[in-house]
C-alpha cells in the first residue's frame, strides 16, 4: 500500500532495519523481480556501487533501450527517468526520490521553449537530454554530452540550428565546430558554480595535474582544461592516460569510479566559488539513498509516469540520437 504522506513527500521514508544488509537485501529484491538498477556517475558511490549498470547519460539511455528487465530503477535524476520511461513505455520505471530534478531542464519550461521555436521557423531544434519530456516533444533531436559534437557537425554546415538549454554546452559546442546556432539561456546550478580562481590555485599547487573539465562548465572553466567531454570521457581519459594527477571540474560523485579504477591515481575535485567545502555536489542526485533504494524496490513506487501523447512525441527525437549514435558507434 502506497501511504498518502509518501505521495506528497514524493519518496518512501518507511522506516529501514538497521540491522539487515541494505545491499544484499536490495540485491535479493532485483532478482526476484527482475529489476535493473541503473546510476549515473553523480550518484553517492554505494549507489553506484549496487546498481547493476553505471554510466553517462549517453550510455544510460542505450542500456535502457535494450534491457529485458521488467523493473528499470532509475537512480539519476527526474529527467533520466522519463528518457528511460519514454524508450520503455511497457516496463515499470522507478526513480528513488520524484523530488531529484534538474536545474538545466528546469530552466526549460516546455511551453516557453515552444513559444522560442515557434518564432524562429525554418531551425532545427536540437536539445540536450536534461530536459523534461515535454520539452523534448517540441524537438527535433535530443543531444548528449557524448554526442552533441558530433550530431551538430552531422547537420549541414548552413543548417539553423535551435540549441537548448545549457548556453555553456551549447557555447563550446559552437566554439568547436564553428557553428552559430541559437542558444536558450539555461545553465547547470553546479556546474556553473566552479571557480576559476580557485582552479589556478590548485593548479599552482599541483602544476602536473591534467584538468578535466565537463562542456557545462562555463568558458572561463573550459579555457583552463586540457580535456572537455562527458563523465563517461573524463573517466575514459583518466584511466587510459600516462598522468597521474587530475583536477575534476564537474560533479565530485565522478571520482568515486575515477578513484576506483585508477587507485594509484590522485584526483582532485575543482571547487566551487561559493563555499569552503572543496567539491561540488549535486544536491540533486544526493537525494538518492540506500534507503530509498530498497523502499522503491520494496514498494514498486515512485513510479514515473509521461503522458501519453507527450510520450509520442518526445520518443522520435530520442530515437533518432541512439540512431546517429548507433551510425557514428559511440
Ligand atoms: P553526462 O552525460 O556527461 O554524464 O552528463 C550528465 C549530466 O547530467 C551533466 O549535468
Amino acid at each position: 500500500m502506497i501511504e498518502k504522506d509518501w505521495i506528497d513527500k514524493g519518496y518512501i521514508d518507511a522506516p529501514v532495519d538497521k540491522n539487515i544488509d541494505l545491499k544484499s537485501e536490495i540485491r535479493k529484491l532485483c532478482k526476484e523481480k527482475n529489476a535493473v538498477i541503473m546510476a549515473h556517475y553523480y550518484t553517492e558511490g554505494v549507489i553506484q556501487d549496487v546498481a547493476d549498470f553505471v554510466g553517462d547519460s549517453l550510455a544510460l539511455a542505450q542500456k535502457a533501450a535494450t534491457t529485458e528487465a521488467d523493473i528499470i530503477v532509475m537512480c539519476g535524476v527526474h529527467f533520466m527517468g522519463e528518457t528511460n520511461k519514454i524508450l520503455c513505455p511497457n516496463k515499470k520505471v522507478l526513480v528513488p526520490d520524484l523530488n531529484a530534478t534538474c536545474s538545466l531542464a528546469e530552466s526549460c519550461p516546455a511551453d516557453k521553449f515552444e513559444k522560442f521555436v515557434k518564432e524562429h521557423p525554418g531551425y532545427t531544434v536540437i536539445s540536450y537530454v536534461n530536459t523534461t519530456a515535454a520539452t523534448k516533444a517540441v524537438t527535433d533531436v535530443v543531444v548528449t554530452s557524448s554526442n552533441a559534437r558530433q550530431i551538430v557537425e552531422s547537420l549541414p554546415k548552413d543548417e539553423k540550428i535551435i540549441f537548448g538549454p545549457d548556453q555553456n554546452l551549447g557555447n563550446y559546442i559552437n566554439s568547436i565546430t564553428g557553428r552559430n546556432m541559437l542558444l536558450w539561456n539555461g545553465a547547470c546550478h553546479i556546474h556553473e558554480k566552479f571557480s576559476v580562481e580557485k582552479i589556478i590555485e590548485l593548479k599552482k599547487l599541483h602544476p602536473e595535474a591534467k584538468v578535466l573539465a565537463h562542456p557545462e562548465c562555463k568558458g572561463a572553466v573550459l579555457k583552463l582544461a586540457d580535456v572537455v567531454g562527458s563523465t563517461a570521457a573524463l573517466l575514459k581519459y583518466a584511466v587510459n592516460s600516462e598522468e597521474k594527477e587530475f583536477i575534476v571540474a564537474t560533479e565530485s560523485g565522478i571520482l568515486h569510479e575515477m578513484k576506483k579504477s585508477c587507485p594509484n591515481k590522485n584526483f582532485i575535485p575543482a571547487p566551487p566559488n561559493d563555499s569552503t567545502c572543496a567539491c561540488n555536489e549535486c544536491n540533486y542526485m544526493r537525494m538518492i539513498t540506500l534507503e530509498k533504494l530498497y523502499n522503491t524496490l520494496k514498494y514498486e513506487w515512485p513510479e514515473i509516469i509521461v503522458d501519453e501523447e507527450v510520450a509520442i512525441k518526445a520518443v522520435k527525437p530520442i530515437h533518432k540520437m541512439l540512431e546517429i549514435s548507433e551510425k557514428l558507434g559511440l
